[in-house]
């Protein structure tokens, strides 16, 4: 295996497409940057939007139908991102939620121990020479970080991981106690490195005006907790019954130690989140649905079918409240060919509610009228009955990321095209896309430029488009193919006579002839899916 180039990344044609036209910029890039953080641009936000209303359309407008034929039931929820911080020992985030790290006393910098056992190692000539966890094999004191540093490797390449050479080396050693002889990967002399220790990913602040203990609050690290800190108010005001889901769309902030390729791993960054609250006798049944409703709407966003696999999460690699994980994974371009992870199913059983019941004293049970009718009907025993008909609700948990599902988009669409004048273009499927439409006058003169601003005042009433008047036509279909437009619709010298105009299809650059009068309606059509 070669070793791999420093500083580049097969994203980096992506991060600069996405700077150019103004999809995704970093964040504070005037000072500079501040890592793991990002901004999204005029184009990123439609975009990220879209997708955002998609998901929430088909999970909370629009549910799919249930496995029996019967719709689910969905609500909405938008919880604070703040919470009262027993929330997050209640839910194992202040002790558990954490990454081993080694911190450099020289160059102040921390480094991800369990990231180290994916890396390759090589000499100083280059040849490679085995891997952390090989080199470790045997030794008791790496144990934990073996185990955790298999539940980082699935799917992930060497590029997500992938550090110096001489980092490994060095973990090597720190692992069995040599670190005096050791040089830290940005240090100048050895002994600067400390054992890993425990780091939590949680972003601490303080609520009113006294910075003391008692006034520390987290930023939440998922949308998930105010779900289940709202469970009990849903079934008490609203009319949902077992089973039923509540979904949520919000930023959350790790203090991730390693964030990096571009928007897959940032430390602010939004999610999208249902809690499927059920009777523990079907969660089998409803894990099993929820599994390929998801494989199902990640396809519909446009994805090919071989970018996606499902990966379950062996025994050791299960998070403290799952029985059962599945996640879906995509071929990153720097996974490829493997696949990361995209979005993950858990089943939590009845953990957190259990948890929060224990911690707030406030009950969590549910009484299943529905339930209690039906084992009586099916003459079960009156204990039976009692003891089945009162349940803490298991949760079945699809929980994806919606800025990584910027990230998938932006790379499902990214085509290069040396035939064609921008070299690229972003093939979003049109429903997708944050620009549906360019309008053009072929010149600026003749009457066209009036016509072309009459026909854009008439379609940006129903969808995106953007009117633009100067260049070469050349130039403003690289733009548009750049962008990702699926539409580009051109006022020539002939729109005058027969009141038609060109309309030029991304994908394939074929151009047709379309009235006027019928323009809307036709271009309404090709984006409604
Ligand atoms: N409530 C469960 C939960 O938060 P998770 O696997 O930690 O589970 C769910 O996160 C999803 O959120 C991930 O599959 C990923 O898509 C997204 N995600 C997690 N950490 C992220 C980060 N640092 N940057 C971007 N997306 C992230």
């Amino acid at each position: 295996m070669a070793k791999p180039p420093a500083n580049t990344s097969p994203l980096d044609p992506i991060v600069s497409l996405c700077k150019k036209r103004g999809f995704v910029y970093p964040a504070s890039e005037i000072y500079g940057g501040i890592n793991g953080f990002w901004d999204y641009g005029p184009l990123g936000v439609l975009l990220k939007n879209n997708i955002r209303d998609h998901w929430w359309r088909c999970m909370v407008e629009c549910p799919p139908i249930g496995p029996d034929g019967v719709p689910l039931q969905i609500v909405g929820l938008d919880s604070s991102i703040i919470q009262n911080p027993k929330t997050w020992e209640a839910s194992g985030h202040v002790g558990g939620f954490s990454d081993p790290m080694v911190d450099c006393t020289e160059s102040k910098r921390r480094y991800r121990a369990d990231h180290l056992f994916l890396a390759t190692a090589f000499a100083n000539d280059g040849t490679e020479i085995g891997t952390f966890s090989t080199l470790c094999e045997g030794d008791e004191a790496v144990d934990d970080l073996i185990r955790r540093a298999k539940k980082a490797s699935k799917g992930k390449s060497l590029d997500d991981t992938a550090i110096r050479a001489e980092t490994v080396l060095c973990y090597v050693d720190i692992a069995r106690d040599l670190q005096e002889k050791v040089i830290g990967p940005d240090a100048s002399k050895p002994g600067t490195l400390t054992k890993p220790r425990e780091f939590n990913l949680m972003f601490q602040t303080y609520v009113g005006a006294i910075q003391s203990d008692d006034a520390k609050a987290y930023l939440r690290p998922e949308t998930a907790q105010g779900i289940f800190l709202n469970y009990k108010n849903v079934v008490d005001t609203t009319r949902v019954k077992m089973p039923f889901g509540i979904a949520q769309v919000g930023k959350s902030f790790r203090n991730e130690v390693t964030p990096r390729n571009f928007i897959f791993r940032s430390r602010e960054f939004e999610q999208m989140e249902l809690e499927w609250f059920c009777d523990p006798d079907e969660s089998g049944k409803w894990y099993d649905f929820w599994k390929q409703a998801r494989m199902d709407w990640w396809l519909s966003l446009g994805v090919d079918p071989d970018n996606l696999i499902f990966r379950d999460h062996e025994d050791d690699e299960l998070s403290h409240y799952s029985n059962m994980t599945v996640d879906i994974e995509y071929k990153y371009p720097f996974t490829a060919p493997e696949y990361g992870e995209l979005e993950g199913i858990a089943h939590r059983g009845c953990f957190d509610l259990t948890q929060h019941q224990e911690h707030s004293g406030a009950k969590m049970e549910y009484f299943d009228q529905e339930k209690q009718l039906r084992l009586k009907d099916e003459g079960a025993s009156p204990e039976e009955v009692k003891e089945k008909s009162r349940y803490i609700p298991n949760v079945i948990e699809p929980a994806s990321g919606l800025t990584r599902a910027v990230l998938v988009v932006l790379c499902e669409a990214y085509t290069v095209d040396p035939d064609r004048p921008s070299g690229v273009y972003m093939k979003f499927k049109p429903k997708f896309a944050p620009i549906k439409a360019g309008i053009f006058p072929l010149v600026n003169k003749d009457g066209m430029p009036e016509k072309a601003t009459e026909i854009y005042r008439e379609l940006r009433e129903v969808m995106t488009c953007e009117y633009d008047p100067k260049q070469s036509i050349g130039k403003r279909y690289a733009r548009m193919d750049e962008i990702g437009a699926p539409f580009c619709v051109t006022v020539d010298g002939d729109t005058a006579t027969d009141d038609s105009v060109t309309v030029r299809h991304r994908d394939d650059q074929s151009q047709e002839r379309v009235k006027v009068a019928e323009l809307k309606a036709y271009l309404l059509e090709r984006l409604a899916d």
